[in-house]
């Protein structure tokens, strides 16, 4: 009569509370998938070195199949009892198929089991999050290079700065999902290590063919270390890591969103399926998905933390804090996915309202340093210009009016140097075409990198 799964070892059964707080089976069941792809490697490897018969595997692999089919079906019981899925699959295994299904965890153990569970996982939401990224950066490139002569304020400390292209905007967001999408692709080569063969801790006394596993599961290579193979979770970190930051960069991106959507901006406007009304004021028409993803973002960023905290002190090799991995690790991918897909639709239908962007860079001077820059070619040091152009900017303020209002007498009592082409620069036209640098915002340059990138990602 024995009182738990794992063991006729013990006495007396846990309480239901203990039970259900050392149970996974209600989150890791997610894994099944690749917890069965890993079994089915593990035997095929073992039918190789003689460890089971040839007629094993093959019940193992019909075993699994319909174990397959039945979770796929909804129809799988998974049972708390069985603790996790590894025990939840392995029991149905063994009622279905008997005395192969018990050969099947020979020279094997849950930790290096769970371990090899999580990579495949991990690796798969790499792939997909990967190829969200270069979507969503496909759909920026394209809206940029609608937009590479439209233009609005560029700011610093909130402050009317210079002027910049849309395109330009749009395209340094680009460049952040594509470092994402880079650290993943990074972070993809640790997780994509085999753990299988490390067993409880110190390995097997099985003569374990471990290439020949990482093989059949797409592993580059196997874990070097069986005490470190069931207790890393690096790869884990490194992904939360690199989750927290395109949330980040998700967070900056919705905090522009709805600040351009503010009707005291009004940059753009969002399609109605991304906002939603006030059940008091019939006016409203809130971006609630940036706003969403911004608040998101805490999540993702917390999720990190604490795996960093679960990992700091733990002595070698397994224990069952690791247990604690899954949800946020979860979570996260499950967050940056959600998210990153509901940016794609998004972005492509960003409503883009140029003459409010326009009207707002013709306030605030941001041509400013056009000025100072036109000076300076004419021989003036940078400093005085700068100084001569504060006056300018000072006199305007006076008028209530912008710097290429002042008449060409008035220009000229700043400087004796400022001739009637001063005109063309202090447009904001000609402020963004001189920018026509590698990283500069002139729209020559804007489609270029716009192209550039629509090329990389079209594939995806
Ligand atoms: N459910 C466990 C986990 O998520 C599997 C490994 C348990 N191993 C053990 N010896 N308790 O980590």
């Amino acid at each position: 009569n024995k009182a738990q799964a794992w063991s006729a070892r013990f006495s007396e059964p846990v309480s239901d509370l203990v039970k259900r707080y050392t149970a996974s089976v209600n989150f890791d069941q997610r894994m099944a998938n690749f917890d069965i792809q890993g079994s089915l490697a593990h035997a095929d490897m073992l039918a190789s070195i003689g460890i089971i018969s040839a007629d094993d595997k093959a019940a193992i692999e019909s075993g699994m199949a319909l174990i397959l089919e039945e979770i796929n079906a909804g129809q799988f019981s998974w049972s708390i009892d069985l603790e996790d899925v590894h025990l939840n699959i392995e029991k149905r295994l063994v009622e279905l198929i008997g005395d192969a299904g018990k050969r099947l965890h020979t020279g094997r153990s849950r930790n290096d089991q769970v371990a090899t569970d999580i990579r495949l996982w991990v690796r798969n939401e790499i792939d997909i999050a990967i190829d969200l990224l270069h979507q969503l950066r496909h759909k920026l490139a394209t809206l940029a290079l609608e937009h590479t002569e439209t233009i609005l304020p560029g700011f610093t400390h909130l402050q009317v700065a210079q002027p910049v292209t849309f395109g330009h905007h749009l395209l340094a967001y680009a460049e952040m999902f594509g470092r994402d999408a880079e650290r993943l692709v990074d972070c993809r080569k640790r997780v994509n290590r085999l753990p299988l063969g490390a067993a409880a801790l110190a390995g097997t006394s099985y003569p374990i063919d471990r290439e020949r596993v990482a093989n059949t599961l797409g592993f580059e290579g196997v874990c070097r270390n069986s005490l470190d193979a069931v207790s890393d979770r690096d790869f884990a970190i490194e992904f939360c890591a690199a989750a927290a930051l395109i949330m980040t960069h998700i967070s900056r991106l919705s905090e522009e969103l709805v600040l351009w959507m503010s009707p005291r901006v009004g940059f753009i406007d969002l399609a109605d399926r991304f906002c939603t009304g006030s059940s008091i004021m019939p006016q409203k028409k809130n971006p609630d998905v940036p706003e969403l993803a911004r608040g998101k973002t805490g999540r993702v960023n917390g999720h990190l933390i604490a795996l960093l905290t679960l990992m700091k002190g733990q002595p070698l090799a397994y224990n069952k804090d690791n247990q604690e991995d899954k949800e946020g690790l979860f979570d996260s991918a499950d967050t940056i996915r959600d998210t990153l897909t509901i940016f794609v639709d998004m972005v492509g239908g960003i409503r883009v309202k140029a003459d409010a962007m326009r009207a707002a860079a013709l306030q605030g001077f941001a041509t400013a340093t056009d000025l100072a820059d036109y000076l300076v070619k004419k021989g003036v040091p940078f400093r005085d210009a700068h100084e001569t152009v504060a006056h300018a900017v000072r006199e305007c303020e006076q008028r209530g009016c912008d710097l290429a209002d002042l008449p060409l007498a008035d220009l000229q009592g700043f400087h004796s140097l400022i001739e009637q082409d001063i005109y063309g620069v202090l447009t904001l036209e000609g402020s963004v075409a001189a920018r026509n640098h590698i990283g500069g915002t002139a729209p020559a340059r804007v489609r270029q990198e716009a192209e550039r990138i629509l090329a990389e990602t079209t594939a995806s």
